[in-house]
């Protein structure tokens, strides 16, 4: 990190993990059949299906945007509707891929709070959604992201709810899981508990932003969809060929809960910058911090000056900055930005 800088932009900002990086230089070793006939995406597949104690297909996959919009292409009809909150990834940062690769398919916000979709909402728009006219999108999708855009989680009670409902009109529920361990740390509960026990029929599953290195994967619950999506992803160009290495990157990232004790170092970063914005007058958390993003509003000239002094954060709003905690964000470091935070609100 630039010495003279506080990063706090995103945590695909962070380093990989050297666990991560050790297992590439192992299966850098002799050759190996691609597309993922290999032995090591075999083996990613009955530890996933371990994990999450079921059988599910795992697909590795460069991004997360390829991740959504690809299992959800995987998931309906060209003139299908997606299900989503405002702030959902796929509704605001994801160049509508979505539609690109689900050969038109909408994506449609439900109002909610937090980041979240709202049951009441959801239910409305499916009573009117108009199945079965041809002048509507017909839904086909739920798309719940987990841990949401605005830093919050959905408890499985919240999960299964919402996917009820869907399963109710035969939508496919799918999750965007970019902070899946984030939120998993959170609850405490089992993957199996997060996923498909409480109805999610397919999951981005995030690797990257949590100490990752290359690779995100999709993980597939519901055995119809996985049928279809090696075409969908051959045909969007998303299939690793040495696809051993994208492999061995998820391996070490569920191994001995890798995956969870970084989620946690960078949830714990998250809460002790919260607790101390709690206690700063002219801040203020917009949302419950439950993973590893804070969304806090301050003025506009507190912003500026911290800006100006070397903190690198995004903008969401003129007096709205959010602050992303890594799995390497130090103590020293949010430290430093609570200081900087007072200091600026109080001249
Ligand atoms: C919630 C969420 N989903 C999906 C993505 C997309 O990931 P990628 O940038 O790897 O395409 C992001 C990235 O910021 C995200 O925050």
């Amino acid at each position: 990190m630039n010495l003279n800088t506080l990063e706090f932009r995103s945590d695909n900002c962070g380093s990989a993990a050297p666990e991560i990086i050790e297992a590439l230089v192992r299966a850098n070793q002799g050759c190996a059949v691609g597309y993922g006939a290999d032995a090591l995406t075999t083996e990613l597949n009955s530890k996933l299906s371990e994990v999450f104690e079921t059988k599910l297909r795992v697909f590795p996959i460069p991004t997360g945007t390829g991740a959504n919009a690809l299992a959800l292409a995987a998931t309906g009809t060209p003139f299908g509707a997606v299900y989503c909150s405002p702030e959902a990834h796929i509704n605001t940062s994801e160049c509508n891929a979505v539609g690109f690769f689900g050969s038109g398919l909408k994506v449609s916000p439900i109002e909610g709070t937090h980041g979240k979709v709202c049951p009441i909402f959801l239910e409305n728009n499916l009573n009117s959604a108009g199945f079965g006219q041809a002048h509507k999108s017909q839904p086909v999708a739920l798309n719940l992201v987990q841990a949401t855009d605005l830093g919050a989680v959905y408890s499985t009670d919240e999960i299964t709810h919402l996917s009820a409902l869907a399963h109710a009109r035969k939508l496919t529920v799918h999750m965007d899981g970019a902070r899946f361990a984030n939120a998993l740390a959170h609850l405490a509960c089992s993957p199996a508990e997060m996923t498909w026990k409480a109805g999610v029929d397919i999951l981005s599953l995030g690797v990257t932003k949590n100490g990752g290195l290359l690779s995100d994967a999709i993980v597939v619950f519901n055995p119809d969809i996985a049928n279809n999506i090696d075409f969908h992803l051959r045909r969007g160009g998303m299939i690793w060929s040495k696809m051993r290495f994208a492999s061995a990157q998820i391996l070490a990232y569920v191994e001995n809960d890798l995956w969870l004790r970084l989620a946690r170092q960078s949830n714990a970063a998250a809460q002790q910058l919260a607790q101390g914005i709690q206690l700063i007058p002219g801040a203020r958390l917009i949302a419950p911090v439950q993973a590893n993003e804070l969304f806090v509003e301050m003025s506009a000239t507190a912003l500026d000056r911290l800006a100006n002094q070397g903190v690198l954060f995004y903008r969401r709003g003129p007096e709205l900055a959010r602050f992303v905690c890594r799995w390497d964000t130090t103590t020293k470091e949010v430290e430093q930005l609570l200081t900087l935070i007072q200091t600026g609100l109080s001249t």
